[in-house]
């Protein structure tokens, strides 16, 4: 039991509300998520038929601007979104200082938030035209940030962008061309990042972007308030979870446990069977469904038998029939089989939450707008219940115990 009554005294009743799980913070027209039914849209539009037929750009438009883009529009952004993909000379200069193990979301937080620096008319955005270049800047050059910081890691001469490919196409260059030698990836390893993008664009009031709605409501820039939404994706239990079932997968292939004795594990509550279970979802997740279909596909194209993905669908099936987890409606989330094809485009573990963060950076960056152009957000400040001492006197150095 919490004692509230230190509230009632000081400013009437506060609704005291840990995880914020029932409060509304903001009113917003962005996304929509029904949890009970599995229904996730994005201005409107569901997410399967956004995913059967949009692209990533296409979807980033629409979550910015509201509208999806007519063809000219479309290709007004996406001439911009080339123009922006270079770094800064005196940027790239930022990647000699970090030592070659950083952890890329410490790089791709630093990096983001020094744009600012190199493009200071942009702290104030007092135009249309000016929030568009911002986000264009932001969303092209987070994949060359965050495939440069792999290729520090590596060793690796840094790729610099081909204005020639699309997005997906120019990352996975920048990632693994080498000089003389192209990557070439199939169609489908394509298709299955642009829907890992597409399907991680936005999911309304989640830790990293309610953490950037309440950036902005100090009135912070773009560069600064995306920042700190990646420092707060990066923890597990939001865009580290993936790497997670990477490694409870991985675990079973390397005979630690068996499908069966790991559930009996979960069960006993000794660890949780990750990428199961989401706060909002209480039937199944719409993105998983899409994923795991891409993850199949994407492997027959690379003829590529990962044992990892029998090992989920396997322990996926088992979990299905088992009352502990359907009776606490824990399904599938989008991080069940999304690290299964991270892995296959060649994306390191500790490159999973980069890659969270470049597909969360459209939803982001329209929250930012949202909170910046709607004329009622107030700072955000919440309330406390206060369980520290009593006031208590100043006690001198020399006679504390
Ligand atoms: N495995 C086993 N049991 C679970 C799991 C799981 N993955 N998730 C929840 N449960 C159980 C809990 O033990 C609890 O059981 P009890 O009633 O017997 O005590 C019950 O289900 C409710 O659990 P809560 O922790 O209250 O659920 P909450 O909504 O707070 O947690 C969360 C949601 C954090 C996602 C949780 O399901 C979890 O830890 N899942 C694994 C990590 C994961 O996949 N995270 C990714 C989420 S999606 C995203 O961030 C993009």
């Amino acid at each position: 039991a919490v004692d509230i009554s230190c509230l009632r005294k000081e400013t009437g009743y506060v609704t005291y509300d840990p995880g914020f799980g029932n409060t509304g913070a903001c009113t917003s027209a962005i996304t929509y998520v029904d949890g009970e039914n599995g229904i996730l849209r994005y201005r409107g539009y569901p997410i399967e038929e956004l995913a059967a037929q949009g692209t990533f750009i296409e979807t980033a438009y629409l979550l910015i601007f509201g509208a999806l883009p007519t063809r000219s529009q479309r290709q007004e952004f996406r001439d911009l979104l080339s123009e922006q993909e270079l770094l800064h000379e005196g940027l790239r200069h930022h990647f000699e200082g970090f030592p070659s193990n950083g952890h890329p979301m410490a790089i791709l937080s630093a990096v983001i938030n020094s744009l600012g620096c190199y493009h200071p008319d942009l702290l104030e955005i007092t135009s249309t035209n000016d929030f568009l270049r911002a986000a264009a800047k932001i969303i092209s050059k987070v994949r060359t940030i965050a495939a440069w910081s792999y290729r520090k890691a590596q060793g690796l001469p840094f790729m610099y962008p081909d204005p020639k490919l699309s997005y997906c196409r120019n990352f996975l260059h920048m990632m693994h061309s080498v000089p003389n030698r192209n990557f070439e990836p199939t169609d489908a390893q394509v298709r299955a990042l642009t829907l890992f993008f597409l399907l991680h664009a936005d999911h309304e009031q989640n830790c990293s972007c309610s953490t950037v709605r309440m950036v902005q409501s100090t009135e912070a820039n773009l560069f600064a308030s995306v920042s700190a939404g990646i420092c707060a994706l990066w923890g597990r239990l939001h865009g580290g979870a993936n790497a997670g079932v990477v490694k409870m997968l991985e675990d079973i292939r390397d005979g630690e446990a068996t499908i069966g004795q790991y559930i009996e594990r979960v069960k006993r509550k000794e660890c949780r069977l990750m990428g199961f279970g989401h706060r909002i979802y209480k039937s199944f997740d719409p993105r998983a469904k899409i994923l795991r279909q891409a993850a199949h596909d994407m492997l027959d194209s690379i003829g590529y038998d990962d044992p990892l993905l029998d090992i989920a669908l396997e322990l996926a099936e088992v979990a299905l029939n088992d009352e502990y987890f359907t009776s606490r409606k824990l399904y599938p989330n989008v991080d069940f089989y999304s690290g299964i094809i991270l892995r296959a485009l060649g994306i390191p573990v500790n490159m999973f939450p980069v890659m969270f963060a470049i597909g969360r950076m459209p939803g982001w960056i329209a929250h930012w707008n949202e909170t910046n152009t709607d004329g009622t957000t107030k700072i955000h400040r919440p309330r406390q219940i206060y369980t520290g001492h009593e006031s208590r006197p100043y006690i001198p150095l020399d006679m504390r115990l």
